[in-house]
């Protein structure tokens, strides 16, 4: 059994979709641990609240410094013990000594095809924005694995949605969630949950 923390920071429709496919028996043999959420009062901890899952705030408010905020983060996920910690729209820079705790024990879903879109500055609606300005046909989501950059680490699974004409920001996030980000994310936590993900030259190998 491969336990897994999810790192939450709004909606959690991500978070939704892996509580559905475990259930579903889509993903076997996992288990969510907990939910660690950086906001407090968001629907993410609502959905975790109904599937039963121990949920925890995390917030930088709570803290004078950025250093104390990330130390706890840390620790926090830590006291789970996970084989695994899924960023589920989690908008929060990861800091490096997580990074080197988990390496290769992170993965991330972000809306875009990367490289395409992502790096600083560009989560959640602002990714839609740009792709909406910059006027390209199609966008998509990727999940991939955290390394010390922002967007940069190894590609687990990527999903190519159309951009339509008239699409708003907010009409073409929901698009790619449903067509591409629920089912790339619990696809690749169970890929990883059944030893099928190797990284090899910053690349990642899927042994089916
Ligand atoms: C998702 O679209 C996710 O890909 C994005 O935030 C949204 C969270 O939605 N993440 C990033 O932009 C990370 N760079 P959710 O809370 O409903 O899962």
């Amino acid at each position: 059994m491969l336990d897994i923390v999810v790192c939450v920071s709004g909606g959690g429709t991500n978070l939704q979709a892996i509580i559905d496919r475990i259930k579903a028996g889509e993903i076997r043999d996992v288990r969510i641990a907990a939910v660690i959420s950086n906001n407090y009062g968001v629907k993410a901890l609502e959905r975790a609240a109904d599937a039963g899952i121990e949920a925890k705030v995390v917030s930088p408010k709570d803290f004078e410094n950025r250093a104390l905020f990330n130390e706890a983060l840390l620790e926090t996920v830590k006291a789970f013990k996970p084989g695994l910690v899924v960023l589920a729209g989690f908008l929060v820079n990861i800091p490096e000594a997580f990074v080197r705790e988990y390496k290769g024990r992170i993965i991330n879903i972000h809306p875009s095809l990367i490289p395409s879109f992502c790096g600083v500055g560009y989560y959640g609606l602002k990714v839609h924005k740009a792709v909406l300005e910059r006027g390209v046909k199609v966008t998509g989501a990727t999940a991939h694995f955290v390394d010390e950059g922002t967007d940069t680490g190894p590609i687990i699974l990527q999903k190519a949605v159309n951009v339509m004409d008239g699409d708003t920001p907010e009409v073409l996030q929901r698009r790619v969630m449903e067509q591409a980000e629920w089912e790339i994310l619990p696809k690749a936590i169970s890929l990883f949950a059944q030893g099928k993900l190797e990284i090899k030259d910053g690349k990642v190998l899927i042994n089916e």
